[in-house]
């Protein structure tokens, strides 16, 4: 079976299994990297050997972190937790997705099926699914305590709607948790779902707002970055960094681009009741790389001095130049990443 058969995360068993068991493919292995030369640069107050790493999600526990770790991946965001146990979207959860056309950010309908052909598209439905604070508090100290000098961990988290009276309360409770591990970057996420209008949080500026000043009054200290979703619009976008650039320490963009997932008769891939999937991968780099451009322009106009970490599509260590060149200062690679494991050795390799 060639490499592509093989990510690190399995799509055909259910979360819970890869929780437990992944994770899979050469990342149960460790490298050979005493050849390697590193030359650490700056990164939100920490060193990093290269910035380059895993964003959040494909790396559920502390056992994959640490395998990305070996892996020379030098950051790594802790998947995406939460104040309480979420539980996870059935199976399907992740199934390769065949654009005919380049996707647009207007949910397009996509054929969805199992043929995970290189370059690698997919659409990923979990419903950032958490354990309780008691199991993963515990295990992302452990990971956050494997780092080796030059890498880093992130810990990722979201408010749960309805799990306190205010959203706001919830997020900065989970970024008090999270610091109670000692990771010390922190990432919120912010494209999900919201209450009312604004089909994604992150588009109700005065909720982020209030979120993130929840946020900084809990946990004063800690470098805090926004995970954004793609915006079409550069009207919002630009409100939204006058209101949030002054208070926070960087954006991690983009999460995935909306699609309609259907099989090869045409129904709902991913099932009757879940219609819209997110698309990652190779057919969203596009967008990933223009959020980062907009973001790098407007930073060079407006004397702030965020970081942008560029994410969506990086399969391969130019997709990496290419977005350092158009001002990521960081990139980071979720479904390229789970198909080619080796690829930050790859790019250390070229880089060196
Ligand atoms: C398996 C999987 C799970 C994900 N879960 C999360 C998550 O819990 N929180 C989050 O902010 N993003 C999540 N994402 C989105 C990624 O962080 C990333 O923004 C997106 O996949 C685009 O990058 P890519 O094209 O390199 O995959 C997930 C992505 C994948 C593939």
């Amino acid at each position: 079976m060639s490499n592509h058969n093989h990510p690190f995360y399995n799509p055909q068993l259910s979360y819970e299994d890869n929780y437990k068991k992944g994770p899979f493919g050469v990342f149960t292995k460790k490298p050979d990297t005493s050849s390697l030369l590193q030359n650490p640069v700056h990164f939100l107050g920490c060193n990093v050997n290269l910035p380059f790493g895993i964003p959040a999600g494909p790396l559920l526990n502390g056992k994959y972190v640490k395998a990305a770790l070996d892996w020379e991946y030098d950051i790594c965001v802790y998947k995406t937790v939460r104040t309480k146990k979420y539980k996870c979207h059935p199976l399907p959860n992740v199934l390769a997705v065949h654009p005919d056309h380049k996707l647009s950010a207007n949910i397009d309908t996509v054929l969805a099926d199992q043929n995970y052909d290189l370059p690698i598209s997919i659409t990923n439905s979990f419903g950032v699914p958490s354990f309780d604070p008691d199991v993963w508090q515990p295990d992302m100290e452990e990971a956050v305590n494997y780092a080796k000098p030059g890498q880093v961990i992130i810990g990722s988290f979201q408010g749960t709607l309805g799990a306190t009276s205010h959203i706001e309360k919830d997020y900065a409770e989970a970024a008090r948790l999270i610091d109670e591990t000692g990771a010390p970057l922190l990432e919120a996420n912010l494209s999900c779902p919201n209450e009312g209008v604004n089909n994604l949080l992150c588009f109700d500026i005065n909720k982020v707002e209030r979120i993130v000043h929840a946020i900084k009054n809990t946990v004063p200290d800690k470098p805090l970055i926004l995970k954004l979703a793609y915006f079409k619009d550069n009207t919002l976008l630009y409100s939204f960094l006058e209101r949030l650039a002054p208070i926070v320490n960087g954006f991690c963009a983009i999460n995935t681009l909306s699609i309609r997932p259907i099989n090869a008769h045409g129904e709902c891939a991913l099932g009757k009741d879940r219609p819209i999937g997110g698309v990652c991968g190779n057919a969203i780099r596009w967008a990933g790389e223009e959020m980062v451009s907009r973001l790098y322009e407007w930073r060079a106009n407006h004397n702030e001095n965020f970081i942008i970490i560029g994410v969506g599509g990086v399969n391969t260590p130019e997709h990496y130049h290419t977005y350092r060149s158009l001002g990521a200062d960081a990139v980071m690679s979720a479904t390229g990443a789970m198909w080619n494991p080796a690829l930050a050795l790859q790019i250390k390799k070229i880089a060196q």
